[in-house]
């Protein structure tokens, strides 16, 4: 019953076949050779456009390099208060900026609104800094999504004010398997600029990317990956996890199962107790009894508490983290304990 991140979860066996299969023989490095090129080719096949393939080695890495690319000096980047890049990255974003400052703006379950973003660009812009990103997540922190046309209309406040619009997708996966809709749709054509593509959390070992959908725009991206330590020495071992994960559509199979279990998670847990929010990706959030959590965890199973407000004394909200991993069984399990 692990139910801690979708990076406890190991890598899928397609993804092992493939970097097995790549294991012979010599290959140039950092990214010369032709399975980069072939894969990079594969992404622009996904995203139904030309585009251009960083790979780096953390979701992290990503965001803040993709920040990098699109900042400036004295620059803002706004994103929802429950970014990652905001909360969980140790000022990686301020850090390979130079000091670019993050500004939280008012979110519900991650997902922020175009009134609340236009009000925060126009309160902090020119008073704290120069707005310069907009950052969404999808899948959200939250595990909710932004529709293609919710992220049209915040691309569109961004665009209005001169912003970059990026598109944190260390779950772009589950995101995309949650909507329905192409990756070209709630990406590019909703006016996101440059993406982290995240594979490590959907059945990838190591296997993150930037992508950005006007190939030469961001023209430093190269030294900057260079410098932060980020461009992979046998690159071809991050292709191949990426042609494993692309296979037959595996990525949108894997993403499927993981978000298909937390929906069972979600049905199973309704009605019985309270939910912090309604989640279509691949975490749920119940409120549960302090004494139930430590039932849980005495059973083996595995989860973290989340912060959040309102809740009483004797209880606290869980993330429940779903996988290409998980099973049916798992699920049912914790469900009965609960
Ligand atoms: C939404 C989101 N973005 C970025 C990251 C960063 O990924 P990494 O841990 O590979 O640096 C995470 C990891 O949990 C995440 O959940």
């Amino acid at each position: 019953m692990n139910f801690a991140s979708d990076n406890w979860a190991g890598a899928t066996e397609a993804v092992m076949a493939a970097v097995t299969r790549h294991n012979g023989g010599f290959a140039p490095g950092y990214g010369g050779d032709p399975l980069t090129k072939a894969v990079n080719q594969r992404f622009a096949e996904i995203f139904e456009r030309e585009v251009e393939v960083f790979f780096v080695g953390t979701g992290t890495a990503a965001n803040a390099l993709s920040m990098a690319a699109a900042g400036r000096p004295g620059g803002l980047v706004f994103a929802s208060t429950e970014a990652h890049l905001q909360n969980d990255e140790f000022g990686a974003t301020e850090f390979y900026t130079g000091g670019m400052k993050i500004v939280p703006v008012r979110s519900d379950a991650g997902l922020m609104d175009a009134a609340a973003l236009s009000a925060s660009i126009v309160r902090y812009g020119g008073r704290f800094g120069l707005p310069t990103v907009l950052s969404l997540t999808n899948a959200t922190e939250c595990g909710t999504v932004y529709e293609p046309a919710a992220v049209a209309e915040l691309t569109a406040v961004g665009k209005s004010h001169g912003l970059v619009c990026h598109m944190d997708g260390a779950r772009f996966a589950n995101g995309v398997a949650a909507l329905g809709v192409s990756p070209a749709e709630v990406t590019w054509k909703a006016g996101i600029d440059i993406l982290s593509f995240g594979g490590t959390k959907n059945g990838c070992m190591a296997a993150e990317a930037i992508v950005v959908f006007e190939p030469g725009r961001f023209p430093n991206l190269t030294a900057l990956r260079q410098r932060a330590g980020h461009t992979q020495s046998k690159a071809r071992f991050i292709a191949a996890q990426f042609e494993g994960y692309f296979e037959n559509g595996g990525w949108l199979q894997t993403a499927r199962h993981a978000n298909a279990m937390a929906a069972r998670l979600t049905a199973g847990l309704s009605g019985k107790v309270r939910l912090g929010w309604q989640s279509t990706a691949n975490e749920v959030f119940p409120v549960l009894p302090k004494a139930t959590i430590a039932r849980l965890r005495d059973a083996g199973a595995r989860f973290y508490e989340w912060p959040a407000e309102g809740l009483g004394l004797d209880e606290d909200l869980i993330r429940l983290v779903t996988s290409f991993a998980t099973s049916g069984d798992e699920v049912e399990r914790f469900l009965a304990l609960v």
